[in-house]
């Protein structure tokens, strides 16, 4: 059987070990034996083990990537491991890890160091023959202008002809939440190689695991173009949302609905993706990859004159959304919250997700307690919020502990609230700022006496 390593079992890398390992042949047979590699630190060997007894390493709302997980463990064709000499035997490499960008200085700036070693890792020990696969969402120009000479080096150093291991590019659009597993199989490609010969290797294994008949392939001419599509995608995407802040505001402003409007600008099949009022932007992608054209230009095409207003402006923008929902509260309760108890429903990035790297509710609690608020959390899908060093609670605590409730995040269990009931009396101003409340629902509140508002709307709609 086939050997692929996964290197890197994050959100990313994990979900690619199941979706590789659930290929089968005609004859319902696993295609691969598949090994996810993660480094020997605190966290990696905790997803390391998590998958090797069958447990996906993060909270996950997806039955089917579970069930696929679980087979896979029990016909003992997915292993994970930190042991790299498993790259030895690979017919496949497929590197899942991350690449950060700082934001430290006022042009953001890359560093590859921890890519470069990750890589020399593979190219120093895969067989001749051998197709190593990055998926890290990259500054374009890093696999050609990077990976490829030291992909070279490397292989120069073994006696091994350039051309002996290849080289492709094809990005993840996984996307974690209920349809997390099928966001691999079931969607939509783009790939490139380094050579022709490559890319055809690349194809024939997408090929493997993807329904490419539904959803068939694009071949890109060159892996630069590859990693500019997924930026340039990631950036459109976070210039939409940043569009909307305005929108949002204003519709508050005059008092309309803003729902109602992006409802019936949806309908022309031209407009259909505009976004929806929210908190702001969050997760690992669309938080960093706006910035990673501009810093490439600058780093690699030495082009320092090309300008990405939109792209930086987006990033101005979605970063400071924030602390707009956190301004509509202190409206809300007379122009000050200073000791005010506030409770923050949700607080990962998106719904149906544990996954709290990059949330927006970060920057949502930061500003209340700037102003002195007391801020609780509650998501059902996350046991402690990491980053901020802070308990969260995975029941719902009583309303009447609190001045205020935010509804932050639209997780299944928040929609399906029953707020009439939960507040039982108790009378916390509310704000809902994720679309979590229907207008019955807001209305009953209402007339029993709690003060309900929501982002993008003006006052009591
Ligand atoms: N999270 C998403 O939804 C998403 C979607 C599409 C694309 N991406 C992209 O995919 C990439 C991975 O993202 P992620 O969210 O899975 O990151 P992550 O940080 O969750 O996981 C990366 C993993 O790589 C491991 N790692 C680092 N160096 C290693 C090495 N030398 N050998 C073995 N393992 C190593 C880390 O320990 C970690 O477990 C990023 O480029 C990201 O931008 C992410």
């Amino acid at each position: 059987m086939k050997q692929v390593c996964i290197q890197g079992l994050g959100f990313v890398g994990a979900a690619m070990a199941v979706a590789v390992a659930s290929a089968r042949t005609s004859a319902g047979k696993a295609c691969y034996q598949v090994i996810g590699v993660d480094q020997d630190t605190a966290e990696g060997r905790r997803r390391i083990e998590a998958l090797n007894r069958g447990d996906f390493p993060f909270p996950t709302t997806d039955a089917y990537l579970q069930a696929e997980l679980q087979r896979a463990i029990h016909q003992k064709n997915l292993l994970g491991t930190k042991e790299e000499h498993v790259y030895e035997t690979a017919d496949v490499v497929v590197i899942d890890i991350a690449q950060d960008i700082e934001f430290d200085q006022e042009q953001p700036e890359f560093d590859l160091t921890n890519l470069e070693n990750a890589f020399i890792s593979v190219a120093r020990r895969v067989p001749s023959g051998s197709l190593i696969l990055v998926e890290t969402t990259v500054p374009p120009g890093t696999c050609e202008r990077v990976l490829t000479p030291l992909l070279n080096k490397e292989l120069m150093k073994r006696g091994l002809m350039e051309d002996a291991v290849h080289l492709a590019h094809s990005f993840e659009r996984v996307m974690p939440g209920d349809k997390y597993l099928n966001s691999i199989t079931n969607f939509w490609r783009v790939y490139a190689g380094a050579t022709e010969e490559a890319a055809d290797i690349c194809e024939g294994f997408l090929n493997t695991f993807i329904d490419v008949d539904r959803f068939p392939l694009t071949r890109l001419d060159s892996m630069t173009a590859s990693e500019t599509t997924k930026v340039m995608e990631n950036t459109y995407r976070a210039v939409n949302i940043a569009f909307i802040d305005e929108w949002t505001k204003y519709a508050e402003a005059i008092g309309v609905d803003l729902y109602e409007i992006l409802d019936a600008i949806r309908i022309r099949p031209t407009h259909s993706n505009i976004r929806f009022p929210g908190i702001g932007v969050g997760g690992y992608c669309l938080t960093k990859d706006p910035a990673f054209a501009p810093a490439s230009v600058r780093q690699f095409f030495n082009d320092p004159s090309l300008k990405f207003p939109f792209s930086d402006l987006a990033r101005k923008i979605n970063n400071e959304m924030p602390s707009h929902s956190a301004e509509r509260v202190v409206d809300l309760l007379g122009g000050s919250v200073t000791n005010k108890r506030i409770l923050v429903l949700g607080v990962s990035y998106r719904p149906n997700v544990g996954d709290t790297r990059y949330s927006p509710i970060a920057a949502l609690v930061d500003s209340l307690e700037k102003k002195n608020a007391r801020a609780t959390v509650y998501d059902p899908l996350v046991e402690y919020w990491q980053e901020r060093q802070m308990p969260v609670h995975q029941s719902l605590p009583s309303a009447d502990l609190f001045d205020a409730v935010i509804f932050a995040v639209p997780h299944e269990e928040i929609l399906k609230l029953d707020l009439y009931a939960w507040l039982a009396g108790a009378k916390p101003a509310i704000l809902d700022a994720a679309n979590c409340l229907s207008r019955a629902k807001r209305q009953k509140c209402r007339r029993a006496g709690v003060l309900v508002e929501s982002l993008g709307r003006g006052e009591g709609l």
